[in-house]
């Protein structure tokens, strides 16, 4: 295809800093009125979703990142039983789903062989309907599904995925208030977080802005053999999506713990060789991170915080405060991920890996 890399040296940067027009776009005729379209859906979306009880999602790798986002959202918001499952898991299972279910795959390529064989093995049950969020049109995995939203990020050539995750994270929260809308949410509540979903393109703007930020970080941890991301509640997967970029592009191990479970076990790896990583917006889960942040300091860790402007955290000797545009709770994952995805790129450049095509991976995995 016609892509290029433009100004930018590498794919994955440039699709990073594309981010708040894919962003845009995802959201592109999709809200009328401050409320979502449900003629998003396609033309049968009322029907199906009428049926719509409980959630299953499928997917891999960074696309199960946004599917684990979501299943947080969709069990809090619109108050409907989730799960989200690896698909080469749910593949080879025999699932019980319930015929209410609205099984959703999320893919970047619509092509992932296991998830593609999770779609087909979800549709020998009885389903309420499938839909995927993808963003490839006319892919196996948007024939196959009764329902596609597509996500509108334009070509994604870095093998890293970046813009794909955030708009995949986009659309997943349409999906969510679509199904809270019919199961309670008001419709002053739904306008709120309409606007939240609008501002987050502006957010992720400014978080680009810091650029030179994460690449000062990055020159901190380019000798450090592991690191360790901490997230608590949706941004939990976001600190899973951290690590996942760190190890891909720079080949630095590097685990996401729910910062909970850090007294179970990777406080013991925590020295001053371990750099800790921690996503703290603003949310009702604030206070429980920074008692785990206390616990990496007290162990001599050196912590990197990213946190809300807002939020009262000062840096000190050990901790370096990374400070972020306050955003909504619901935006909170697509905005936090963001600096991330910088400090894995500029990590990685300062490395001299390959950025766009790191060794034995691919971009679309379409054998098993
Ligand atoms: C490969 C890619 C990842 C991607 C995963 C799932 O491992 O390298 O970036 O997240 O496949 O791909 P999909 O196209 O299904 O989202």
């Amino acid at each position: 295809g016609a892509v290029d890399k433009g100004e930018y040296r590498h794919f994955m940067i440039k699709e990073i800093f594309d981010q708040p027009t894919a962003l845009a776009n995802t959201l592109e005729g999709r809200i009328n009125g401050g409320r979502v379209l449900e003629a998003c859906l396609g033309p049968r979306a009322a029907e199906l979703l009428a049926r719509v009880k409980r959630v299953r999602l499928v997917a891999c790798g960074t696309s199960a990142h946004a599917g684990l986002v979501a299943q947080y959202w969709i069990e809090q918001i619109a108050k409907l039983p989730c799960r989200i499952e690896l698909a080469s898991e749910f593949r080879y299972r025999d699932p019980v789903i319930e015929p209410d279910t609205l099984f959703i795959s999320i893919s970047q390529s619509g092509e992932t062989a296991d998830t593609l064989e999770a779609l087909r093995h979800a549709k020998t049950k009885q389903l309420a309907a499938s839909l995927v969020i993808c963003n490839a049109p006319e892919s196996s995995l948007v024939r196959e599904s009764d329902i596609a939203l597509m996500t509108h990020a334009g070509p994604e050539r870095s093998v890293a995925s970046t813009k794909a995750f955030t708009t995949q994270l986009m659309a997943l929260a349409l999906v969510m208030l679509l199904l809270a809308r019919r199961n309670g949410l008001s419709e002053d509540q739904e306008r709120r977080y309409v606007k939240s979903l609008e501002a987050a393109a502006r957010q992720v703007d400014e978080v680009l802005k810091e650029d030179a930020v994460l690449q000062r970080l990055a020159e901190r941890l380019i000798a450090k053999e592991h690191a360790l991301f901490l997230g608590r509640g949706p941004m939990w997967p976001v600190a899973m999506e951290g690590a996942l970029k760190l190890k891909e592009i720079s080949y630095i191990h590097a685990e996401a713990y729910a910062a909970g479970e850090l007294k179970h076990g990777p406080l013991a790896l925590v020295d001053e060789h371990m750099p800790v990583i921690a996503v703290a917006p603003d949310g009702h889960l604030l206070e429980k991170v920074k008692s785990n942040l206390q616990e990496v300091k007290a162990r001599g860790g050196e912590l990197y915080v990213f946190a809300d402007r807002e939020a009262g955290f000062k840096s000190e000797p050990g901790v370096t405060v990374i400070g972020m545009p306050h955003a909504d709770e619901l935006t909170d994952p697509i905005v936090y991920t963001v600096p991330l995805q910088l400090l894995a790129y500029h990590v990685a450049v300062l490395k001299g890996t390959d950025v766009d095509q790191p060794r034995n991976l691919a971009k679309s995995v379409t054998v098993e």
